[in-house]
């Protein structure tokens, strides 16, 4: 089967230029100007952008959370993530306590089994031991590059100093990336039992328990002990002015320091958690929404590469039936927030403002996330050889953003109302058309699984 997208103006992380793309079969078969093939399809992408599908390299499908499970699986996950423009997810696999990575893994392996999209998978470790260490290594060579680890949630995930500098050198010496969940969850949880001893237990509460100064000291920590390690470290969902300036640091002397930031940070903010009755519980995720002066900060290192990667951190929870098991104590409120299919076209925003430029925003939705976890050349541009995960994006398009018209399944929207521009409106995966002017064309279980290389030194 062939394919030529004709007409439109193809944006790579480098590059912008008016280019037909043929594709064959899967792959990106060539680029060119007025190219005069034969195909068994034209599209026509006059006055659309020709971009590569997204990479979420931070999802949660059906992960199992305070009580509750994330409310998207893989099958409508990816589906809606399809819809927004994203091709490609590494989601979170989660070891239990008591058992191995491996049996963790697996379980990951059977609830993706209905993906729409192409995945692969880190794992959450929880508990660090001789045998864990072994398994890191095992699962490095089947293209699990990537290990997440917790400073906070006390007996849920937090990890102890020793435990995460052995998991550090463990991932150092097998080119495997470790992902840091940075917030300092001693002194958080002290301050969470005294507001609620104190009857503060509406949302907002939990912002104000988990203070950027927590963020920042976690972060400073992760850095120093990968010194140790001497290895990379990458902080995932950063939010804040302290964190960011903890990586700068980092990055000043010297250090392999990468972090990724989300949409919420850039967009949400304690205000919305702060909104009348318990709305703000739609809200409520770890580490918190910031006041607003941290937005331009974060954008401020998007736009200057000490921020590498917009992933959205995709944990879905519904208000009714899920938020609400946080009525009368924050502390209860599933963390996590929606947002698969507005990543790419809330991050085109920055672009509309003048905040980031437009290869910086593929890069930053596809190409970055691609190279940091090991599926670059294949995912994450558009290049002869590469997969042919393409989005034909309009840019001028305008839509207002609604649970009524997403597809996630999830009963609201964090950006209820907002009016934003630009559309996926054709997208492609491996050559084969997954979404087109709102219509559905993919079928659960053709997502495959991306066996990852290890991370470049
Ligand atoms: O609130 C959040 N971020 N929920 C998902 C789990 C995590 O820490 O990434
Ligand atoms: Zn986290
Ligand atoms: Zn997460």
């Amino acid at each position: 089967m062939r394919t030529l997208i004709r007409g439109g103006t193809v944006v790579t992380a480098t590059e912008t230029s008016k280019a037909d793309v043929v594709i064959q079969d899967e792959r990106v078969a060539a680029i060119g100007v007025d190219m005069s093939v034969e195909a068994d399809r034209v599209i026509d992408a006059s006055d659309r952008y020709v971009m590569p599908g997204g990479v979420d390299v931070h999802t949660h499908m059906e992960l199992p959370f305070g009580g509750s499970f994330c409310s998207d699986d893989f099958e409508t996950g990816t589906r809606a993530a399809a819809f927004g423009g994203t091709t490609t997810i590494v989601d979170f696999a989660v070891q239990d306590y008591g058992e191995g990575l491996r049996q963790g893994l697996d379980r990951w392996f059977e609830k993706a089994q209905n993906a729409c999209t192409d995945y692969g998978f880190h794992v959450i470790v929880r508990e660090v031991n001789d045998q864990v260490l072994k398994e890191m290594d095992e699962l490095v060579g089947e293209g699990v590059t990537s290990f997440k680890l917790f400073m906070a949630y006390p007996g849920v995930f937090m990890l102890d100093d020793a435990s995460i500098f052995r998991a550090m050198r463990q991932a150092g010496g097998s080119g495997a990336l470790i992902m840091m969940h940075a917030e300092n969850g001693g002194p958080i949880d002290v301050l969470v039992r005294q507001f609620l001893e104190e009857g503060k237990t509406e949302p907002v509460n939990h912002g104000l328990t988990r203070p950027s100064v927590m963020e920042g000291e976690a972060v400073h920590r992760v850095f120093k002990l990968a010194e140790l390690a001497d290895t990379p470290a990458y902080i995932v969902h950063l939010s804040s002015r302290d964190a960011l300036n903890a990586l700068r640091e980092a990055r000043d002397r010297g250090m392999p320091a990468f972090a990724e930031t989300c949409p919420q940070y850039l967009y949400l903010s304690q205000d919305d958690m702060a909104r009348p009755g318990f709305e703000g519980a739609k809200f409520v995720c770890s580490p918190p929404l910031r006041t607003p002066d941290h937005q331009e900060e974060l954008w401020s290192g998007l736009r200057g590469g000490d921020l590498q990667v917009v992933s959205t951190d995709h944990a879905p929870f519904n208000y009714e039936g899920q938020k609400d098991l946080g009525r009368g104590d924050f502390s209860k409120i599933p963390n996590g927030l929606p947002s698969v299919e507005d990543r790419f076209t809330l991050l085109y925003g920055g672009v509309e403002k003048g905040q980031i430029g437009l290869n910086r925003f593929v890069e930053l939705v596809a190409t970055a996330p691609a190279k940091m976890f090991g599926l670059y050349p294949r995912k994450g541009t558009i290049a002869p050889g590469s997969d042919a995960d393409v989005v034909v994006f309009d840019p001028k398009k305008e839509r207002v953003l609604s649970a009524a018209t997403h597809h996630m399944r999830v009963d609201y929207s964090c950006y209820e109302g907002r009016t934003v521009r630009g559309l996926p409106e054709l997208v492609m995966q491996r050559g084969r058309v997954l979404v087109e002017n709102g219509e559905f064309h993919g079928k659960p279980g053709q997502g495959r699984f991306l066996p990852r290389s290890r991370i470049p030194a």
